[in-house]
């Protein structure tokens, strides 16, 4: 794990903005050298696995992949996240949100709690920027104010569609309103659970790279079956979900069969999303 993190403070000014607009950028958590190595890490990881993206998108590499499971745990992001959700926090997911250029891939409106089964709202994400994600190469669109809001979904039939049955917000959305999640690489942006957000395709000439992190306050409660989670901060006293175990080292066995068994579950619970 980079050693040059350098997270700024999450103000108390910055965490009721959060409360408004339902997110919150940018928190700086690594500098350029940072970057370099998480991408590193990624990048040797998809030569080896091939790619790592696609529909399964909540497939908790961070179970997998040792330096995953250290960014999961890494203090400046949980700091940030305590302030939202408290002090004992569990990390129900990870996915690596990459965008190729010209791939023609995107994400429709949606909100991840309107799928993910999890009970009450106090789900945050925190989406890690690896290259720059701006209007261009396809950054989250959000629109603020809408965490306080449910929206009817729909399923729908797209296979550019990175979710994976397509959910899409049934009701019109103002989307000149939306507001464009800019950020430059190391840059966090955090956002709510029932946020409704979106993306568009990557037409720049650089990967998009994005980390998102899924967190929730211990006290969730998966609302469809048994679920699992890993604890990264403070104490579990609710045992809400079933405990999730850290690699010893990247791939190895116990990984993997603790990864397929945590999956299995998942999968009984939904069918996966972003
Ligand atoms: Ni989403």
């Amino acid at each position: 794990m980079p050693e040059s993190c350098t997270s700024e403070f999450f103000t108390d000014e910055a965490v009721a903005i959060y409360g408004e607009q339902g997110f919150f950028l940018p928190l700086r958590m690594f500098a350029a050298e940072g970057v370099a190595e998480l991408r590193a890490h990624l990048e040797a990881a998809e030569a080896r696995q091939g790619s790592l993206t696609g529909k399964n998108r909540s497939a908790k590499y961070h179970l997998l992949m040792t330096w995953l499971d250290q960014l999961v745990r890494h203090a400046g992001i949980l700091d940030a996240v305590e302030k939202l959700l408290g002090p004992d926090i569990l990390c129900w997911g990870t996915a690596l949100l990459i965008k190729e250029p010209g791939d023609g891939t995107h994400v429709s409106w949606h909100q991840d709690l309107n799928y993910w089964g999890l009970d009450p709202a106090d789900v945050t994400t925190a989406w890690l920027a690896l290259s720059p994600a701006t209007k261009e190469t396809g950054c989250m669109r959000m629109m603020a104010g809408s965490h306080l809001v449910h929206y009817a979904h729909r399923d729908t039939d797209d296979p550019s569609n990175l979710l994976s049955r397509g959910q899409t917000v049934a009701d019109d959305l103002d989307e000149a309103a939306a507001t464009y999640i800019e950020l430059q690489p190391g840059e966090i942006s955090l956002h709510h659970g029932n946020m409704a957000h979106a993306s568009g395709p990557n037409s720049g000439s650089e990967r998009r790279i994005g980390i998102a992190i899924r967190y929730l306050a211990a006290h969730v409660r998966p609302t469809d079956g048994p679920d699992s989670a890993l604890l990264v901060r403070g104490q579990d006293r609710y045992r809400n979900f079933e405990a999730e175990t850290s690699p010893a080292e990247d791939f190895d066995p116990a990984a993997m069969a603790e990864h397929d068994r945590v999956m299995a579950l998942r999968q009984a619970v939904l069918m996966a999303g972003v």
